[in-house]
């Protein structure tokens, strides 16, 4: 077992740690030589087919449908198409409108989900294309799909999944970019400086994971709380929700993801003296409402760690009582980077409160029952 985990203690640790290799394989030969253009060679679809796309629906579960909230962003902000994301087990029973120019896009790492394969038969039952986003070659859902672009994270073993989705999150950023290209809803040029940000990946992940120690540190102050929150807004907040399961699935400490906007709605209410939140800061647009949104917090006594971008340390320290700084991207490719120091905490935490890092109770790698 211990030559499986290539020296690392856990699968879940050697998963995070192999994101940098799961970027490069996903991304190889997928990106011209040139790098100002996507080839999906293995899509059926035609430009054609793409061009009279009017509607996506993203379908899937757990973490990959944490995934999908990241693609809808992508999808929108890169095609200008409307996206609606859905729980595969919800999707089927609630008459989803489906017609013959919906792309149904379905994200599963095992490619074995019934619940996911099961959204996928309704949405070719209603006459729409199916593209598949999967881990597993020859898989159900692979087999199935109209078409399929395949993550190269390699075999998952830990049950919370992190390589996968980040990974996923590769494919989306591809697929969108193609779709874009292909439709020209992105320049050649748009397009070329959006590659070169996704080539950096690998190398910012690399630099995250050499300060995974910090991260070790700062889990004595969420270990011993019962409940805390991750916020965010746009993009952070559907990481905030990967980050919130990651946590919840392994160590069993009860976590909510909000939209930083929304807390003062209810929530806020949860907060006292000593709450742990975990605020994520890395959409430019969106800083001072955010910090304006920590400030709501700490005036109720919370304890926030804010995961931040590289250059804001020295401002953001007036604000939160913890940082982690992640190295400079584009704004859509955030999440790729941020959910990291998340997956870290959540394995740091796990740890030092004894729990089976790789098999969490009641939970199973992959569910093939409704
Ligand atoms: C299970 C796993 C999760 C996973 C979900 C969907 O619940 O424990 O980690 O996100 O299934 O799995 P899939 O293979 O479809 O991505």
């Amino acid at each position: 077992m211990t030559a499986e985990k290539a020296g690392f203690d856990h699968f879940m640790l050697k998963e995070i740690h192999e994101q940098p290799k799961a970027y490069r394989d996903t991304m190889l030969g997928r990106i011209s030589d040139d790098g100002r253009s996507v080839a999906l060679p293995e899509l059926k679809i035609t430009a054609e087919q793409l061009k009279e796309i009017n509607r996506v629906h993203i379908v899937a579960c757990g973490t990959a449908l944490h995934a999908g909230l990241v693609g809808k962003n992508v999808i929108e902000n890169l095609v200008r198409i409307p996206v609606e994301t859905d729980v595969a087990s919800e999707y089927r029973y609630r008459s989803p409108i489906i017609t013959p120019d919906t792309l149904v896009i379905v994200v599963s790492q095992s490619g074995e989900t019934a619940d996911t394969l099961a959204a996928l038969r309704e949405a070719q039952r209603c006459g729409a294309r199916v593209l598949a986003i999967t881990n597993v070659v020859g898989s159900s859902v692979a087999r199935e799909a109209d078409d399929v672009i395949i993550t190269l994270a390699g075999p998952e073993i830990a049950v919370a999944s992190t390589k996968a989705y980040s990974s996923q999150l590769i494919a989306f950023f591809l697929f969108g970019l193609y779709w874009a290209q292909t439709i020209g809803t992105k320049d050649e040029a748009e397009v070329a400086h959006v590659l070169a940000a996704m080539q950096s990946l690998p190398e910012q992940v690399e630099k995250i994971l050499a300060q995974a120690e910090v991260l070790k540190e700062v889990v004595e102050s969420i270990s011993h709380h019962s409940s805390l929150f991750f916020i965010g807004r746009g993009i952070d907040y559907a990481v905030a929700m990967e980050g919130s399961l990651k946590l919840k699935e392994i160590s069993y400490i009860h976590s909510e993801a909000y939209a930083a906007g929304e807390l003062k709605h209810g929530t806020l209410a949860l907060i006292e003296e000593g709450t742990p939140v975990i605020a994520l800061l890395t959409q430019e647009d969106l800083y001072e409402k955010m910090l304006s949104n920590i400030k709501e917090t700490k005036a109720r006594g919370a304890d926030v760690l804010g995961i931040i971008n590289e250059g804001h340390e020295a401002e953001v320290a007036k604000s939160v009582d913890r940082q982690f700084a992640i190295p400079r991207t584009l704004p859509l490719l955030t999440p790729a980077l941020s959910v990291v120091p998340l997956q870290l905490l959540s394995y740091y935490a796990s740890l030092a409160l004894g729990h089976d890092v790789d098999k969490p109770r009641n939970l199973a790698k992959s569910v093939t029952v409704e």
